[in-house]
């Protein structure tokens, strides 16, 4: 165990929310309170730390919260060095020092996926302070952990879905597309997808043949199978899509943001552009139903992933994280993300994980064991 210490923390949450953000503020302030530090709330992410936009943390403040969704600090998008400054895009890191600084911290702890442990040591970089992250998000593709806080809550979720559209789908001889959150990897589907019983599921990792799809949907139809549950993940592309992502040099998102599929709604006066995209799912159930003849419904299940209570695992997990967090700093640690490896909280050198994403390999355990019970993948 740590000596006490006298160290001063800062806590923030950046990017999209997810269950368990509340338990790992929580587990980070009580150990760091343990140990005699003192604990700085920084509300909405990065932007609250540019426009100083703090609140002092203590004891009372976060008992109660282990069970709640979202982040009661609030959270946001912003990266400190490409900020949105009255429609410019601006360095900010000087002003997020300056806030560091005038709050005489020790160190930042910065709960947040793949775009947070960026921001993280590009602060510690470039901005010369101490940071440390927590990985979180419903994705789990941060690199360097097996897995990331957020992610069980969100499976769980999806899971229940795919149980509940198979009552209805059974009852109505319907094919089912549900479609799951994700970004561009597949965690989320192929978990929530096999844990649910789908009978297709298609992720990024996998390009995907829907002739191939129709063909096992047409299997299932004569072999008496009155339904079928498609889960496709947010970020899947086509055999054609891949092929030319390839020969755009692997750009995916330019192929992902097609304008058939976004509607962009802006007020006049106002810079503000806000784009709704048409679930993928959408166009993947209006061929199939096409192909197959079988009467086709959609749904999305979007931020609802995101929201409400973290499963036990979660809480677990977060608190695991966030004491460790504490620990760490107490021993005089920074500039690291606490990572699950195997059993064990281990700190990882934030180089080793900024910058860096992990996908599902298609040789991953859970895509022999899909298609070991008879699940399509979106190939022959
Ligand atoms: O990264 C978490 C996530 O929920 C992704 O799965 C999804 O693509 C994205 O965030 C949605 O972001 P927003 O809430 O900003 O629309």
């Amino acid at each position: 165990m740590p000596q006490k210490s006298t160290a001063r923390i800062g806590i923030l949450t950046a990017g999209g929310d997810c269950p368990g953000l509340n338990a790992a503020i929580r587990g980070v302030s009580k150990a760091a309170m343990h140990y005699g530090m003192s604990v700085v709330g920084i509300r909405d992410g990065f932007r609250g730390l540019v426009e100083n936009r703090t609140m002092p943390i203590d004891n009372p403040l976060v008992s109660g919260i282990l069970t709640q969704g979202g982040t009661f600090l609030g959270s946001s998008r912003d990266r400190p060095h490409k900020m949105k400054v009255n429609g410019k895009t601006v360095d900010m890191t000087a002003a997020a020092v300056r806030t560091y600084k005038r709050l005489k911290l020790d160190c930042l702890v910065c709960l947040g996926g793949n775009g947070t442990q960026k921001s993280a040591l590009a602060l510690h970089q470039n901005g010369g302070i101490n940071v440390l992250t927590l990985p979180k998000t419903i994705d789990n593709d941060v690199a360097e952990t097996d897995i990331t806080f957020g992610f069980d809550s969100a499976m769980a979720i999806a899971t229940e879905a795919i149980d509940r559209l198979h009552t209805t789908a059974t009852s109505h001889q319907r094919i089912i597309v549900c479609e799951i959150m994700g970004h561009d990897a597949g965690w989320l589907c192929l978990g929530a997808g096999i844990a649910g019983g789908a009978d297709v599921i298609l992720i990024p990792e996998i390009p995907y043949d829907l002739a191939a799809v129709a063909r096992h949907l047409a299997r299932r139809h004569r072999a008496g199978k009155r339904f079928s549950i498609v889960a496709v993940a947010e970020g899947i592309v086509s055999v054609e899509e891949a092929a030319a992502r390839a020969g755009a040099g692997g750009k995916l998102s330019s192929l992902r943001k097609a304008p058939s599929h976004l509607e962009a709604f802006s007020s006049p006066g106002s810079e503000a552009v806000r784009l709704v995209q048409e679930p993928v799912a959408s166009r993947i159930a209006r061929q199939l139903q096409s192909l197959t003849g079988t009467e086709a419904r959609v749904t999305s299940l979007g931020h609802v992933q995101r929201g409400g209570s973290p499963t036990p695992f979660d809480r677990l997990l977060c608190t695991r994280f966030g004491t460790k967090a504490a620990e760490l700093i107490a021993k005089g640690r920074s500039n690291v993300m606490v990572a699950l490896k195997g059993n064990e909280c281990v700190p990882v050198a934030l180089e080793k994980v900024a910058g860096r994403k992990r996908t599902v390999p298609p040789d991953h355990a859970w895509v022999q064991t899909a298609r070991l019970t008879e699940t399509c993948l979106g190939v022959d």
